[in-house]
C-alpha cells in the first residue's frame, strides 16, 4: 500500500509523532509497532526481551528504538521517558496469561498494577506526555457469567489472579484520571489525557504465547499433532488483533487532537456472531488447514476459567463511531494463512494483512480511513 495512503490514516496525526510502546516486544505490541511505523510514527519500545521464541518482533526488524527494561523499574522508565520525551503512549506491557497467573501471582498483580502505576508515574513526570492509551482486558469486570454484555460503568472484579490484575489496572487509571488528569483541570494543573481499553480475545499472526488456543492448533499441526481442547462448550469472542488496534489508535488521535470526552474506558469487541465456542473455533479453522486434528481432554481438577464473557461495544460504536472490519470467517482464514505461510515458506505476511485491512476498511469507509 502507498505510504502516503498509510500516513494519513487517522487524520495524519502518527506521522512523525514520538509515540512509547510498553510491550512491544509482545504479541498485540508488535503489530502496533509495525503499524505506527508505517504511518511515519517514531517508535520507541519498552519492554522485557521477546516473551517467545520465535517471536512476530524479531521477524518483523523494525526500524524502532528498541529499550529492554521492566516496568516495575521506575528508575529505567523515568530515564527513557526522559531520554526520548514521547508525545503519546500506549500502554501494553503486562503479564497477560490467566493460567500462569496461577502459578505466579504475586509477579501478575506487580506488573499488572505496580508496572502500570509506574508508567504512569513516568508520564506524569513528562512533559512532553500528552496522551496515554491503557490497554487492560474484558476480564477486569465482574464476570457474572450471563448472557449480556459488560458496559464500561459496570463494576470492576476478576476471579483468577490476572482478572483481577486488570481490574484493579483499571482503578489504578481511574485514580490518576481523577487525581493527576483530572478533565476539569485539563491545561491548567496539566495537559495529559489518559484512557483505557478493554478487549477480548485477539488472534492473528505471530502469536507464540502458551496456553492460547489459536496458538497451540497452529503449533500442533505444524508439527503434525492433535491438539489437545480443554473447554470446548467456553465461549470467547475472536477478533483479529488489527481490529482493537484500529480502537486504540482511534482514541489515541481523539486524545492527541485534545477531545476530552474520549479519557475514559472505552470496550473493543466483535459484533455478537464473533462469539463462538472453542469447538466451532477448531472446526471453522479446518477449512483452511485440512490436517488441524483435536482431541477433548477434560482435566477435573481445571483452573477456574471464564465461560462467558461479551462486552458491549455500543459507547465505542456510537461516539467513537469505531466499527470491526474483517468478519469471524475471515479472521480465522487471515490468522490460519499467516501461520501455514509462516510454516510453509517461513515467509511473514503481516504485510499483506495491514495492507488488505486496511483497503477493506477503507471499502466500509471507516472514519479513521477518511481523508
Ligand atoms: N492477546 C489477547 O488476546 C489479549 C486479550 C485481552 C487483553 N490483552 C492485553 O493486551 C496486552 C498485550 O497482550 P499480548 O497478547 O500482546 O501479550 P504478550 O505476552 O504477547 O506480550 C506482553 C508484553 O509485555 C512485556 N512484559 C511483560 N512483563 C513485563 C515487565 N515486567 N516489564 C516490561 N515489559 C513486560 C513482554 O515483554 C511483552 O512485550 C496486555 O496488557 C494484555 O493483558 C491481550
Amino acid at each position: 500500500m502507498e505510504s502516503l495512503v498509510m500516513r494519513n490514516l487517522f487524520g495524519g496525526i502518527y506521522n512523525n509523532k514520538k509515540v512509547l510502546v510498553t510491550g512491544h516486544t509482545g504479541f498485540k505490541g508488535s503489530w502496533l509497532s509495525y503499524w505506527l511505523t508505517q504511518m511515519g510514527a517514531d517508535v520507541v519500545g519498552y519492554s522485557l526481551e521477546a516473551p517467545t521464541h520465535p517471536n512476530h518482533i524479531g521477524l518483523l526488524n523494525l526500524p524502532i528504538t528498541n529499550v529492554i527494561g521492566d516496568i516495575r523499574d521506575q528508575n529505567k522508565l523515568d530515564e527513557t521517558f526522559a531520554v526520548h520525551q514521547p508525545d503519546i503512549v500506549f500502554h501494553l506491557a503486562a503479564q497477560p496469561l490467566v493460567r500462569l497467573s496461577y502459578d505466579e501471582p504475586v509477579e501478575t498483580f506487580e506488573t499488572n498494577v505496580i508496572g502500570t502505576l509506574k508508567v504512569f508515574e513516568a508520564c506524569r513526570k513528562t512533559s512532553s506526555v500528552k496522551a496515554i492509551v491503557n490497554i487492560t482486558s474484558d476480564k477486569c469486570y465482574d464476570n457474572k457469567e450471563w448472557v449480556w454484555g459488560y458496559r464500561e460503568n459496570d463494576p470492576m472484579g476478576g476471579y483468577d489472579p490476572y482478572s483481577a490484575s486488570k481490574g484493579c489496572a483499571e482503578l489504578v487509571a481511574n485514580s490518576y484520571r481523577n487525581s493527576y488528569f483530572n478533565l476539569k483541570e485539563y491545561k491548567k494543573s496539566h495537559t495529559v489525557l489518559l484512557a483505557s481499553c478493554r478487549a477480548g480475545n485477539v488472534i492473528g499472526g505471530g502469536d507464540w504465547a502458551q496456553d492460547r488456543l489459536m496458538t497451540d492448533i497452529m503449533l500442533a499441526v505444524s508439527q503434525g499433532r492433535k491438539v489437545s481442547i480443554r473447554n470446548p462448550k467456553a465461549t470467547r469472542p475472536w477478533q483479529h488483533v488489527l481490529e482493537p488496534l484500529s480502537g486504540y489508535l482511534m482514541i489515541g488521535q481523539k486524545l492527541l487532537e485534545e477531545r476530552t470526552e474520549f479519557a475514559d474506558g472505552w470496550n473493543f469487541g466483535p459484533s455478537d456472531e464473533g462469539s463462538v465456542t472453542v469447538e466451532e473455533v477448531v472446526l471453522n479453522i479446518k477449512k483452511h488447514w485440512d490436517t488441524i486434528d483435536y482431541e477433548i481432554n477434560r482435566d477435573p481438577n481445571q483452573l477456574h476459567e471464564a465461560n462467558l464473557l461479551k462486552l458491549d461495544c455500543s459507547k465505542a460504536h456510537i461516539l467513537l463511531k469505531w466499527k470491526d472490519v474483517w468478519d469471524t470467517a475471515e479472521t480465522f482464514e487471515k490468522t490460519v494463512l499467516w501461520y501455514k505461510n509462516f510454516y510453509n515458506t517461513q515467509s511473514v505476511d503481516t504485510t499483506a494483512d495491514l495492507n488488505q485491512y486496511v483497503s477493506d476498511a477503507q471499502k466500509k469507509n471507516l472514519e479513521w480511513t477518511r481523508l
